[in-house]
């Protein structure tokens, strides 16, 4: 059963209401989610816009004293039409550490503190001009840093996990560091404290050549070449251990197949694409469609505001 992914209550935190003057430095805005998520599907939501770093933890403390989840760019998030309940908290365009990234590589600093709102592209992009390693893997994921700590986003050639030394979380109402090993880092997976909001991510900056990392970034490429270039969350399920779950749906003869606005990509079977108009009703139609087949499949996305999704009728009643 795909389970939704449940909100966070910050129950260290008294609940108030936020008045305009105490929300300086945040901004509230009603949104839908369809366009702060790249599967473009979702109704409305609060969102909680932090901007300002050097309040960070008074304007998390504000943020959090509701129920909330958290948004990075929106790569991985199946958003129920009738919109969520929670506020959605995101970082604004303050938290982009490129600057900090640049100057880092510049004086060849081997560790260097990045913001969650720091674009993964953006990331990749500069470390393999500079001759550093490590993040070649990484190429083609649309993540910002939170989004990719806390789902470990990688492929075959490398994860995120294997250039982190530290976190920087927000929890239990206050900001601490822990080594990246006390998040016991997995396939798609980081075991985060209940609630906490990743702030800040230590990157290492290892040293290579730049014809090495080009060679490395051009075999991730041509990997990712078969991939769909349309609206979509990437892959909706998670390997099963020693398999690709695209290659069983393509096995299975799914691909192609077509719910409203939302089809199984013909490029690769994992993929689920919006052709422009689907709703989320459409994409979890066809998702558990999917696991009628291949129940076996776990999905990767993280599923916001839809009831349980097992068996056709529960599944995308919302
Ligand atoms: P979101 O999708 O916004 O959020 C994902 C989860 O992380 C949610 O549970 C959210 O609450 C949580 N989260 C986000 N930010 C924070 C934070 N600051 N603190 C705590 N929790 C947070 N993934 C791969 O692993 N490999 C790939 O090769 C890959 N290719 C993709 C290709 C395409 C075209 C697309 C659209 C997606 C692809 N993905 C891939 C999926 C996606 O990019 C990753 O899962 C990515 O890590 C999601 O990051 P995000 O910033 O978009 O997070
Ligand atoms: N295959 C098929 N048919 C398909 C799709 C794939 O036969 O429709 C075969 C391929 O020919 C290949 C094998 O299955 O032999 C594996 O396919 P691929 O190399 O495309 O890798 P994948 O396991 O499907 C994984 C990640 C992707 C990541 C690529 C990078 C998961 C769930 N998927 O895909 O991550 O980009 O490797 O090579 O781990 C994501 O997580 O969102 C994601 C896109």
């Amino acid at each position: 059963m795909a389970v939704p992914e449940a909100a966070h209550t910050n129950t260290n935190v008294v609940h108030t209401n936020a008045t305009s003057a105490k929300r300086e430095g945040l901004r509230v805005d009603r949104l839908p989610l369809r366009t702060l998520t790249t599967l473009g599907v979702g109704g409305d939501a609060e969102v909680w816009e932090v901007r300002d770093p050097t309040r960070l933890q008074t304007l998390l403390e504000q943020a959090t004293d509701a129920p909330y989840r958290v948004l990075g760019a929106g790569s991985n998030i199946l958003a129920a039409d009738a919109g969520v309940l929670e506020r959605i908290i995101k970082f604004g365009r303050a938290f982009n550490s490129l600057p900090v990234l640049d100057a880092a590589l510049a004086r060849a600093d081997r560790h260097v503190w990045l913001s969650a709102a720091t674009p993964l592209p953006g990331i990749v992009r500069r470390t393999v001009s500079a001759g550093v390693t490590g993040f070649e893997g990484l190429l083609g994921v649309p993540a910002v840093l939170g989004g990719a700590v806390a789902m470990n986003a990688g492929t075959r050639f490398g994860a995120m996990s294997d250039v982190l030394s530290a976190v920087e979380l927000f929890v239990d109402g206050r900001l601490e560091r822990v080594p990246a090993s006390d998040l016991a880092f997995a396939y798609r997976h980081a075991t985060l404290p209940a609630g906490a909001i990743i702030t800040a991510a230590q990157v290492r900056l290892q040293a290579s050549s730049v014809a090495d990392v080009q060679a490395n970034l051009t075999q991730v490429d041509s990997a990712r070449r078969g991939q769909p270039k349309v609206k979509s969350a990437g892959c909706a399920f998670k390997n099963p251990p020693q398999d690709s779950a695209g290659k069983l749906i393509d096995q299975a003869g799914l691909k192609g197949l077509r719910v409203g606005g939302a089809m199984i990509a013909l490029e690769h079977g994992n993929f689920i694409v919006n052709l422009g108009t689907a709703t989320a009703h459409d994409v979890c139609t066809l998702l558990e469609r999917v696991r009628t087949h291949l129940p076996e499949l776990e999905p990767e996305w993280r599923i916001w505001g839809l009831p349980s999704v097992e068996g056709e009728d529960a599944t995308c009643a919302a």
